[in-house]
């Protein structure tokens, strides 16, 4: 486990509560007694403040990174090196370019890769994302992801030199792969509009923006981040087909609601703001935040010897797609994704169209009124008339 930071802790209470068969063998962090006090925390055995010394221990098998942005190169490079799995956590680089050589990095020497985007694997995803790939929703038009907090826990995240950016690179990566696993892989992000600003806090990177990223079936997958939003994490999820609709609460309004005049004298979740009063506690976070489901995608494949769903790969697509928002916000234009590397597959994507009611019409909608009369709105193929007809 590379970092004993926030993420670090997470990735290693999920292991060892998962599988029953994993165990963090080696900390690596900065500071000596950080590194220490991990390890007795954790029954760690090894813990060292040298990341290659981790890295290349023997009983070392996967390479878990938990670092700053800026620090995900060296650990792939290492790991790469050392004939190791490597899972890494979003962003997987701090841009488009860094994001291909890595991938290439990897795939040059075999080692198997996984992108710890663990918001693709929570519980409630999961099951939107199969109601989705079954056609219960139609086809899909548009989806809405939304994270936004009152900015991140450590002075690095600020610092674009070692972030990369502001709030799009560091919780838009999230918004965009979810918006991905809604729309589907061989959809092909074609171009954005961004609007980025720095609005409150005295940084040179942003920490309010709104995307719109368009795929190759028409559909439009809009992401809303903030560093400035207060009263916790709001983290929701919204998707529109032609024949349905959903909507998922992560966070803060997931059915627990807890009044206290006293305080919890706790830790209560992730980047809640308030010790009293109404709170919104959630259940389990490991596991609503879809950690447990990914690490067991991610070392059940490579037990299996296959990919998981989560790899470079879409690593490196979410990359080149932030970057085409980073353009964007600069430009105010619609900017091209530039993908180099498309594994989207050569089948054309089914575009969203209209549908047919009979050889002459095509339907527009029906609806019941409050007489109780059905209404029903049509489309003359031939003469493009619009008609309604009570049915
Ligand atoms: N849900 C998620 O997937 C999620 C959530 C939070 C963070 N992250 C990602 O995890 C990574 C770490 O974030 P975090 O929240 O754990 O941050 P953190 O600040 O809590 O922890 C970072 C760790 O890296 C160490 N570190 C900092 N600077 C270093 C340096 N120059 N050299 C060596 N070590 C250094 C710190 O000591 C600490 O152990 C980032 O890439 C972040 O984007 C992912």
């Amino acid at each position: 486990m590379l970092g004993s930071g926030l993420i670090g802790m997470f990735y290693t209470m999920s292991l060892h509560q998962q599988r029953g068969k994993d165990r963090v063998h080696h900390i690596y962090s900065r500071r000596e007694d950080r590194a220490k006090a991990f390890a007795e925390k954790w029954g760690i055995p090894r813990y060292s403040t040298d990341m290659a010394e981790a890295i290349n221990d023997p009983e070392t098998d996967v390479v878990v990174i938990g670092l700053p942005n800026n620090l995900h190169r060296q650990a792939i490079e290492l790991a790469a090196a050392a004939g190791k799995a490597v899972l890494c956590t979003k962003p997987l680089a701090m841009n488009g370019t860094e994001a291909l050589e890595l991938l290439q990095t990897v795939e040059k020497t075999g080692v198997f890769h996984g992108y710890l985007e663990d918001l693709a694997y929570t519980p409630k995803t999961l099951k939107a994302v199969d109601a989705v790939r079954k056609g219960a929703l139609g086809q899909i038009t548009w989806t809405r992801s939304r994270e936004a907090h009152p900015g991140p826990h450590s002075d690095w995240f600020w610092d674009s030199k070692q972030s990369g950016g502001g709030a799009i690179i560091d919780v838009g990566c999230h918004c965009i792969e979810i918006g991905r696993n809604f729309m589907g892989k061989n959809n092909r992000p074609l171009e954005v509009m961004c609007w980025a600003d720095t609005l409150v806090k005295p940084i040179d990177a942003e920490d309010n923006a709104i995307g719109l990223i368009k795929y190759e079936s028409g559909a439009i997958a809009q992401f809303e981040v903030s560093w400035t939003y207060r009263g916790g994490m709001d983290l929701r999820d919204e998707v529109a087909g032609t024949e349905g609709t959903l909507r998922i609460d992560h966070f803060t309004h997931t059915g627990y609601e807890l009044f206290t005049a006293v305080g919890m004298g706790d830790y209560v979740g992730e980047k809640v703001e308030s010790e009293k009063g109404w709170m919104f506690p959630v259940g389990d976070e490991v596991n609503a935040l879809g950690y447990n489901h990914m690490f067991e995608d991610m070392l059940e494949s490579l037990d299996a010897g296959k990919q998981p769903m989560e790899s470079f790969y879409d690593g490196y697509v979410v990359n080149a797609i932030m970057d085409a928002c980073y353009r964007s916000a600069k430009s105010h234009q619609w900017e091209k994704v530039e993908l180099p590397i498309w594994r989207g597959g050569d089948e054309p994507v089914a575009k969203i169209g209209f549908k047919e009611y009979d050889e002459n019409h095509l339907y527009l909608k029906e609806e019941k009124m409050p007489d109780g009369r059905k209404k029903l709105i049509l489309k003359n193929k031939t003469s493009g008339e619009i008609v309604e007809k009570i049915v």
